[in-house]
């Protein structure tokens, strides 16, 4: 007993003094084991999408946050200011998926601009408050900080790919608690599934300095036009991530004519980074201010619709 209690005091030093010694502002020790992630809804384009909604989340996405323990609100896009405000007050982190409006112009990028200020306020103030942005997430998470559109073209549509990892990989936050056989895999095999035609090259991350000064390049991938773009990227001093691939497929999309990876490490790889991110999660505080308010916002309180035999995605929630 006495060794085991010393071995784990050891372990809290270590994992105390790891913790000081990154460059994040991580000031709060406690734990919320009862997380919540908002998840932005996205805007409706597709047509046979339109008779069900104005906006809409695949339940792909809701289902990947729910594998890493926590649960997910849905945040609409037509809210006042200060009703997001009070939804930030009360979330734990922010997803932000993908899809294909404005990056600059449209609802989804206003409102992702409001959140991401007040976390870059928060957290510069010591309130740990992580995002998330998977593919056209990732992008929008580029604009906000270069302040304008830096995609080109990076055609990579249905296919898989392995990541052609760099040096930094190995001292990231987000592949930390990798073993280092579903490292291996992941730049081997193709267990990463790219749905886009646009991207950040490496030439326009490196061109520009508020990004590189921002993010550090974790992965990169050669598009079909030869362009090698950022597939993986992690903020150096929030805890903001961002992916051009889409890890809840792994688990979450069945599509036949898709591609989307299913093996074992496909697996590995997609409930790791769901659980790395709602890690990050349980360092917020962050909590509505009555048990009623939590219930009422709740993903729970929708129910996803069967939409298989028309889109790409098996269940979507509109709203
Ligand atoms: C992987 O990236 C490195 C630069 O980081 C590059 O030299 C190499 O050619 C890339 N490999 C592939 C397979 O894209
Ligand atoms: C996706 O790629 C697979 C394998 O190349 C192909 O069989 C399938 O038709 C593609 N689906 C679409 C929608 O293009
Ligand atoms: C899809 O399936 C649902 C439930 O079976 C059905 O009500 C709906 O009409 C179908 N939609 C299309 C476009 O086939």
């Amino acid at each position: 007993m006495f060794r085991e209690g010393f071995a784990a005091y050891v372990c809290l030093l270590l994992v105390r003094h790891c913790a000081n010694a990154m460059p994040l502002k991580r000031h709060q020790d406690a734990v919320n084991n009862r997380p919540i992630i908002g998840i932005l809804a996205q805007e409706v384009f597709d047509d046979v999408m339109k008779p069900f909604g104005k906006t809409y989340i695949p339940d792909s996405y809701v289902k990947y946050i729910e594998s890493g323990g926590s649960r997910v609100v849905p945040i609409r896009l037509t809210l006042t200011s200060t009703e997001y405000e009070n939804i930030f007050r009360s979330i734990n982190g922010l997803l932000l998926i993908g899809g294909s409006p404005d990056l600059e112009t449209s609802d989804f990028a206003r409102v992702s601009r409001i959140f991401y200020e007040l976390a870059v306020k928060a957290n510069d103030g010591g309130d740990y408050f992580p995002i998330w942005g998977t593919c056209f997430g990732m992008q929008l998470l580029t604009a906000l900080v270069a302040g304008e559109n830096l995609l080109t073209l990076t055609p990579a549509e249905n296919i898989t790919l392995p990541l052609n990892l760099t040096a930094y990989v190995h001292s990231s936050r987000m592949f930390k608690g990798f073993p280092s056989e579903v490292m291996t895999a992941l730049s081997r095999e193709p267990l990463t599934g790219n749905f886009h035609n646009f991207g950040i090259t490496i030439k326009t991350f490196a061109e520009n300095e508020k990004l590189h000064k921002f993010y550090t390049v974790l992965s990169t991938n050669v598009a079909e036009n030869g362009a090698t773009f950022v597939s993986t990227m992690e903020a150096k001093s929030y805890p903001f991530y961002g992916v051009q691939w889409h890890p809840e497929v792994n688990c979450f999309q069945w599509d036949p004519d898709m591609q989307f990876p299913h093996s074992p490490y496909a697996v590995r790889v997609s409930s790791l980074l769901a659980e790395f991110f709602i890690d990050e999660g349980r360092r917020s505080l962050h909590s509505y201010d009555t048990p009623d308010e939590e219930a009422s916002s709740l993903i729970y309180n929708y129910s996803p619709m069967y939409t298989q035999n028309f889109t790409r995605y098996e269940q979507i929630y509109f709203f």
